[in-house]
């Protein structure tokens, strides 16, 4: 079993998304094991993305992010990282794939619904930034 995290982002919360994309998680068998709805600083939004702290969108970025509630989740399954990643469609929705939460939810490359783990180090280093071990259940 493998662990990723996963965000639901400010864009998708406030059209109030959230409900359809934590059912069509469910329905791709992703174990949802950690949950809550947070609102991020600024400064804990520049924290959880510093590794694109030099790109030219590191500052709208943290921004965009601060700006209302995210849902922040774990999700298990066998290949988590690889399929949440593949459910979630490319980070930009002009290519994102027919059925993937970004065609459906994204608004834009910024403003793009959702986000996951990258790699087994980043969602080590993602998941224990939001959740500690008892709130994994
Ligand atoms: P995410 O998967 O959370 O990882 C980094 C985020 O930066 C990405 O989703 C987008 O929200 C944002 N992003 C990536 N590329 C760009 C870009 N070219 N312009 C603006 N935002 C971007």
């Amino acid at each position: 079993m493998e662990r990723t995290l996963g965000i639901i982002k400010p864009d998708a919360v406030s059209k109030g998304y959230a409900g359809k994309i934590l059912a069509i998680i469910e329905e791709n068998g992703f174990n949802i094991v950690g949950l809550k709805k947070i609102r991020l600083t600024k400064e804990k939004a520049e924290g959880f993305y510093y590794v694109h702290k030099d790109k030219p969108f590191f500052n709208s970025l943290t921004d965009f992010m601060s700006e209302g509630p995210i849902i922040v989740m774990v999700l298990e399954k066998e290949n988590a990282i690889a399929d949440w990643r593949k459910l979630m469609g490319a980070t930009n929705p002009e290519n994102a794939e027919e059925g993937t939460l970004r065609k459906m939810f994204a608004e834009n490359i910024e403003r793009n619904a959702v986000h996951g783990s990258d790699s087994p180090e980043s969602a080590k280093y993602e998941i224990s930034y939001f959740f500690n071990a008892l709130e994994l259940v």
